[in-house]
C-alpha cells in the first residue's frame, strides 16, 4: 500500500509542495473525525450545557488554519469562511480553500467535503489577480461512507484517489479519467424558468436519457463524475445570482482544475475556468464541468 507521503516522493513533488499537500491531508483526518463525532449545532447556538458550539464549517475552517499554521512554507490563507485573506507567516505558498463544502447536508447525513487549491504567491503576493492555471495543486476530500481526497498537481501527470485507512491515506485509483457518457447532475434548475436555452440543455439530457445523479453537494456531484469517469455538473445563473452561485476560487478553480487533469473540461459557459483571474476573494461563476464533449455542448447551447 502507498501512502500520501510515499507517494508524493516516489512523484519527485517539490519538497515545500508536498508538505502543504501533507498539511492539507492532515486537515481532512481531523475535519473527517470532527463530523463523525460532533454535535451538529449552529455557530453561536448553546448545547444543552449552556457551551457554545460551532457550526462544522466554522470549525472545519479552525482545524485547517491550526494545521496551516504549523507548516513555514504556507504564508498566507483564504477560506470561504473568512471575510478576508490571513495572513500567518512568511511562507510564500498560499493556499484557498472551502473548508467544509455543502454543510448544509451534514445533518441530513449525505456526503460533504473539503476544497483545496494551492499557490505559490511569492512574497506579500494575494490571490486576488490569479488565475486557476496558476493553482499548483488542487485537492478535494469527501467525507461519506469513505474519507476519500482526490489530488493533481500541475507539473505532474493524472488525477490520483487516496482513502483513510487505519489513520493513513492510502492509494486507492491511480487512473482517475473522465471520458464521454450519459451522466448528468443538473444544478440549479430553478434557472430553466428564466433560461429557455438552459431548459433546452436540460431537456436534451432527459430525452437522450442520462441517468440522474445530484446530490446537491459540489464536492460528491463532481468527484462522482470523476470517479465514475464521465458525465457533466452543471450550475447556471439565474436572477437571485446573476454571476452563478458557487465561488470561482473556493470551488470552480480547484475542481476545474482536477477535472482538466482527468481529461475532462470546466466553463463557465464560455471561457475556461481556469483561465478567469480572480477579481474579489468572493467572486462568483458559471459553471458547466465533466467531460469535455458535455461541457462543449452546454457552450453551445448556451451560446
Ligand atoms: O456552495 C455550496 C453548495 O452547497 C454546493 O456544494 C452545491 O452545489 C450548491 O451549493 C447547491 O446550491 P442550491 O441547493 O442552492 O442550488
Amino acid at each position: 500500500m502507498t501512502t500520501f507521503k510515499n507517494f508524493l516522493s516516489e512523484k519527485g513533488v517539490q519538497e515545500d509542495l508536498a508538505s502543504v499537500l501533507l498539511t492539507m491531508a492532515e486537515s481532512f483526518k481531523s475535519i473527517n473525525a470532527q463530523i463523525r463525532t460532533a454535535e451538529v449545532g449552529k455557530a453561536g447556538s448553546s448545547n444543552a450545557y449552556g457551551e457554545e458550539q460551532l457550526a462544522l464549517d466554522v470549525l472545519s475552517d479552525r482545524l485547517i488554519q491550526d494545521e496551516c499554521k504549523k507548516n513555514s512554507v504556507i504564508g498566507l490563507l483564504a477560506s470561504e469562511e473568512l471575510p478576508e485573506e490571513m495572513k500567518i507567516g512568511d511562507g510564500s505558498f498560499g493556499v484557498a480553500y472551502d473548508p467544509l463544502d455543502g454543510s448544509s447536508l451534514v445533518d441530513v447525513n449525505l456526503a460533504v467535503g473539503t476544497i483545496v487549491g494551492i499557490y505559490d504567491l511569492g512574497e506579500g503576493g494575494s490571490f486576488i489577480g490569479k488565475k486557476g492555471d496558476e493553482q499548483l495543486a488542487s485537492m478535494a476530500a469527501v467525507y461519506g461512507p469513505r474519507t476519500t481526497f482526490l489530488v493533481a498537481t500541475r507539473d505532474g501527470e493524472g488525477v490520483y484517489e487516496f482513502t483513510l485507512k487505519d489513520g493513513d491515506f492510502v492509494l486507492t485509483n491511480d487512473s482517475v479519467k473522465v471520458e464521454e457518457g450519459k451522466m448528468f447532475a443538473p444544478g440549479n434548475l430553478r434557472a430553466v424558468n428564466e433560461s429557455p436555452k438552459y431548459f433546452e440543455l436540460v431537456k436534451y439530457w432527459m430525452d437522450e436519457q442520462y441517468t440522474l445523479r445530484y446530490s446537491g453537494g459540489m464536492v460528491p456531484d463532481v468527484t462522482q463524475i470523476l470517479l465514475k469517469g464521465k458525465g457533466i455538473f452543471s450550475y447556471p445563473p439565474y436572477s437571485k445570482y446573476p454571476q452563478g452561485k458557487l465561488r470561482l476560487l473556493f470551488e470552480c478553480a480547484p475542481l476545474g482544475m482536477l477535472m482538466e487533469k482527468a481529461g475532462g473540461a470546466a466553463s463557465d459557459g464560455s471561457v475556461r475556468i481556469l483561465e478567469k483571474s480572480l477579481e474579489a476573494l468572493e467572486q462568483r461563476t458559471p459553471i458547466f464541468v465533466g467531460s469535455k464533449d458535455e461541457v462543449r455542448r452546454c457552450e453551445e447551447y448556451l451560446a
